[in-house]
């Protein structure tokens, strides 16, 4: 009963996806102004509906299909945690300036088949067509592009760290300590330093930041 379960909620996140098989490009989302929500979602899938290999999927700890939007939690909820560092003080300029986010950044080698459009940003983006995302259990442009080619109707990506809070920010938890997301957002048109002006937001006194944001493009 279980596993009936969990395949069907395996395809329904195949198809909410758009991968691959009998997927139509028609039904992507195509509106403009439309971003990967902050922090993580309510729901998520938390395996492999989409064919990938191995050694990508074990980089993936979630997969969120494009419909997740805002969260419902109550003040104080504790929410899952990201896999990238936390830099200590836990602050949001801390945060923004630790090196190390800017030399994997920096760093990245670019994936095969894709050119790099922006690098090292402190937004993400908003560009046309969202996709979905994953949040990554490490900085990896090469398996966001391998989760990208394994998802129809993707031309690019966008992959950052995000400072998210480990509560819900509300009355008795107004500042909570952080969690640092690594996510991997698909997008069916091009990412570029333009449309990359997602600089986080304020939930409560806690302050969503964004650091070491790269763009990839297909060029198509
Ligand atoms: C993604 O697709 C491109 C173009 O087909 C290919 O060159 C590249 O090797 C693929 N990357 C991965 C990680 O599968």
């Amino acid at each position: 009963m279980r596993v009936l379960k969990a395949t069907a909620l395996l395809a329904l996140a195949a198809s909410v996806l758009g991968f691959p098989q009998g997927a139509d490009p028609a039904n992507f989302p195509t509106a403009s102004a439309v971003s990967a929500p902050i922090g993580e979602s309510a729901q998520f899938v938390s395996s492999n509906p989409t064919g990938l290999s191995q050694s990508v999927a074990a980089e993936i700890s979630s997969l969120y299909p494009p419909q997740e939007r805002s969260i419902a939690y109550s003040p104080c909820v504790e929410l899952p945690q990201g896999s990238g560092d936390t830099p200590k003080p836990d602050t949001p300029a801390v945060f923004q300036s630790y090196s190390v986010f800017a030399q994997v950044a920096r760093s990245a080698p670019i994936p095969p088949g894709y050119r790099q459009t922006f690098g090292n940003l402190q937004a993400s983006c908003n560009a046309q067509g969202y996709l979905g995302y994953a949040s990554m259990r490490s900085y990896n442009p090469t398996m966001c592009a391998a989760f990208c080619n394994k998802t129809l109707g993707c031309q690019s990506f966008n992959i950052y760290y995000e400072r998210d809070p480990t509560l819900n920010p509300g009355p008795g938890c107004l500042n909570p300590a952080s969690t640092t997301f690594i996510k991997c957002v698909l997008w069916a048109g091009q990412v570029n330093a333009a449309n990359a002006v997602n600089t986080g937001q304020w939930r409560a006194n806690f302050q969503v930041v964004i650091a070491g944001s790269n763009g990839y493009w297909t060029g198509k």
